[in-house]
């Protein structure tokens, strides 16, 4: 496991990734019931933009260093795609408070700020620094459960949640040579546990092919209720790094695609690196 997300928090892929999942949470808010939170692929909840990891890559000045003015004022959105972010602004400025921008949270970060208090957060980290991280930064929150499991194990055990509603973030690092058939597994195992479910499953898009199989693997499970998102910032090119990202999204709330379709074109003209910067939004199955 090489593989280690403080060289690229914060970059155009976590701004999608991240802006998604706030959006998913405020869907499930609005039942009162409690709802659950697994996230798979956890990392370490919060990265600071000084250390040296994410200054020697710098990917996320062209992320979330696009959303702020160098005295750390908010650069905002066109209306109305800046109101649907507003949940992503607060748990970006609660992590960084007064002044120029420090920190990005990860998806720990945003799920722990977002959700209420009856709701329930399960941390799942393989790396066994991350893990020290986010048990460092979680392991008192009661809130919170974490552990150290592969994620094909770890949601075979979490799943059905206990609440039955709920968000399972599926997020590898794509690393290793079988990761996509893995990906769809661990979305297939999830489904078969927690028919009911929200999914969201990233992909990169990077020119090596991946994701146009991936989402053609999505599309032959046929989950319901299924969303493809893309956002690519500039020409897919074979080894030319991570040009895009993906978003497939399963149960799929009312009125997500509806905000989705105003957040894409205001996020490629905020987040574009060259005119071949584009958007993509389908449904795998509508229903
Ligand atoms: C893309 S990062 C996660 C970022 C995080 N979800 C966020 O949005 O802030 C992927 C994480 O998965 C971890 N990882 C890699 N292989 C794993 C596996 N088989 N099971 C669980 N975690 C794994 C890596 O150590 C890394 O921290």
């Amino acid at each position: 496991m090489n593989y280690r997300h403080a060289y690229h928090a914060g970059n155009h892929a976590d701004v999608l990734k991240h802006m998604v999942l706030a959006r998913l949470i405020e869907h499930l808010k609005k039942k009162d019931k409690a709802f659950r939170i697994i996230d798979l692929h956890a990392g370490i909840g919060v990265y600071d933009l000084n250390a040296e990891a994410a200054m020697r890559t710098g990917e996320w000045r062209e992320g979330i260093g696009r959303f702020y003015d160098e005295t750390g004022a908010p650069l905002a959105l066109p209306e109305p795609a800046e109101a649907l972010i507003e949940p992503w602004r607060t748990v970006v400025a609660a992590v960084n408070g007064e002044g120029v921008l420090r920190a990005y949270p990860g998806s720990p970060e945003f799920a722990r700020q977002l959700m209420r208090k009856s709701d329930r957060l399960m941390l799942n980290e393989l790396h066994p620094a991350d893990f020290s991280s986010l048990r460092e930064r979680y392991g008192r929150d009661r809130s919170v459960a974490l552990t150290e499991l592969d994620a094909a194990i770890a949601i075979k055990a979490q799943l059905p949640p206990p609440e039955r509603r709920g968000l399972v973030l599926i997020d590898p690092p794509y690393e290793r040579e079988d990761e996509r058939n893995r990906a769809l597994k661990a979305l297939r195992d999830g489904l078969e546990r927690f028919g009911t479910g929200v999914f969201c499953l990233w992909y990169p898009i990077t020119g090596d092919g991946l994701s146009d199989a991936l989402v053609d693997g999505v599309r032959a499970i046929q989950p319901p209720k299924s969303l493809n998102v893309e956002l690519v910032v500039r020409a897919v090119v074979q080894e030319g790094g991570l040009a895009g990202s993906g978003l497939i999204i399963v149960n799929t709330p009312w009125m997500l695609d509806e905000e989705v379709a105003i957040l894409l074109p205001a996020l490629r003209d905020r987040l574009a690196q060259a005119t071949e910067a584009r958007t993509r939004m389908e449904w795998l199955r509508r229903d």
